[in-house]
């Protein structure tokens, strides 16, 4: 991509930050997340000093600030203008991300987006292009790719536990959210396969590599909020390892994946957002053979605040997560442009009942 095409990409920018020794962190809008997760997590972290939060209103940015102890700011573009910032964390809603991302790059700040990182391909191009040309660091927020439990899973699928893995199969579905949520807004980038369908699909990456080819999929649309609802899709390796994926935002919770080989199958739940005090189990079945291994607790919001901090202060390895934020919009892309779209007002939903006579 040629970098004078670029939005808003600037001759006289603003330098990028280096700090050495801690992270000045900013925080753009008042979200969920960043409350409940992510801000705790960034608050116990060394390598971080939380100076601002921002939000569109003062009401909201002073509560997040007197609960972590930073200054509150109005205004996102208030927050980029500040100099004593070295990177930002931006959970907004999914089609601010690139936006506010490429504002926050041209700003000079190493940024830290929440999962998905755009809401397609070209806007993560664009802004990867950027980052590349300015030497700043972008990080996608998939937090589980630091929990242990998947280093562990991994590791028994190295060492032959299932023999050759055949067939992946994993589920991200959360029930339905108020009528306002932002999942519901399209204009926001919401829809089930950018909010929880992106699970799926990158652990299918973590544990088949980085050749999927989508095969099909479906996705249930609500026409009038013109999202969709939840779906499925069907990818494979280079090998013929196949991947069944599902997703939903109107679903009982569920978070977990199968790996089923050649001599076994391993089975792990609570995979994408456990609890930091939850002991992960992976279950382990073979010929005539169960084992349930239970692991220690692990931070996994911890873990990439502290992996995020490391990055920036090394000052290295930043194109690696370009590359996978690249690799994650084409796949999920890829299940957009691939669907079926189904209408979900038009057909009756399936029930437990029979009505067979
Ligand atoms: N990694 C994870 O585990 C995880 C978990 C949940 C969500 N997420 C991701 O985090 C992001 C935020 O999710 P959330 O559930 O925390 O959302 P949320 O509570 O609705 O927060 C979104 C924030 O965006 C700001 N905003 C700016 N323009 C807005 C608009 N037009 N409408 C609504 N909000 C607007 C608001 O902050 P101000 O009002 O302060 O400006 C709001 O607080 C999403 O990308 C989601 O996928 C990640």
């Amino acid at each position: 991509m040629n970098i004078n095409s670029l939005p808003e990409a600037s001759h006289d920018a603003p330098a990028v930050r280096r700090p050495r020794q801690r992270v000045r962190v900013g925080v753009l809008g008042c979200a969920d997340v960043a409350y409940r997760r992510m801000l705790p997590a960034m608050a116990a972290e060394p390598a971080i000093d939380l100076v601002a939060v921002a939000s569109r209103t003062p009401e909201k940015s002073a509560r997040f600030a007197a609960g972590f102890g930073c200054e509150p700011v109005v205004g996102y573009e208030a927050l980029l203008e500040r100099t004593d910032l070295d990177a930002v964390y931006l959970p907004l809603p999914a089609a601010l991300h690139q936006p506010w991302t490429i504002r926050a790059l041209n700003a000079g700040l190493h940024v830290l987006v929440e999962k998905p990182f755009a809401v397609s391909l070209a806007e993560a191009e664009q802004a990867v292009a950027l980052a590349d040309a300015r030497g700043v660091l972008m990080m996608e927020s998939f937090m589980f790719l630091h929990h242990a439990q998947h280093a562990a899973v991994r590791k028994m699928v190295d060492e032959g536990a299932i023999g050759e893995v055949r067939v992946f199969t994993c589920d991200a579905g959360i029930p339905p959210r108020p009528a306002d949520d932002i999942r519901y807004q399209s204009a926001l980038g919401g829809g089930a396969l950018l909010d929880v369908g992106v699970y799926p699909i990158r652990a299918a990456r973590l544990l088949l590599g980085d050749e999927l080819e989508v095969l099909g999929s479906c996705l249930r649309i609500d026409r009038e909020r013109e999202v969709d609802l939840g779906g499925s899709a069907l990818l494979c390796t280079p090998g013929g390892a196949g991947a069944r994926l599902s997703f939903g935002i109107e679903h009982a919770y569920r978070s977990t994946y199968a790996l089923w080989g050649s001599e076994g199958r391993i089975e792990i739940h609570r995979a994408f957002t456990p609890p930091e005090q939850h002991p992960p189990v992976i279950r382990l079945e073979r010929q005539n053979h169960v084992e349930e291994l239970t692991l220690a607790p692990d931070h996994q919001f911890a873990r990439i605040a502290a992996a995020f901090a490391r990055t920036v202060i090394e000052g290295a390895g930043f194109a690696r997560h370009g590359e996978d934020i690249l690799r994650q919009a084409a796949l999920v892309d890829a299940v957009r442009s691939r669907a079926r779209r189904v209408d979900a007002a038009a057909v009756p939903a399936l029930t437990s009942r029979t009505d067979r006579p």
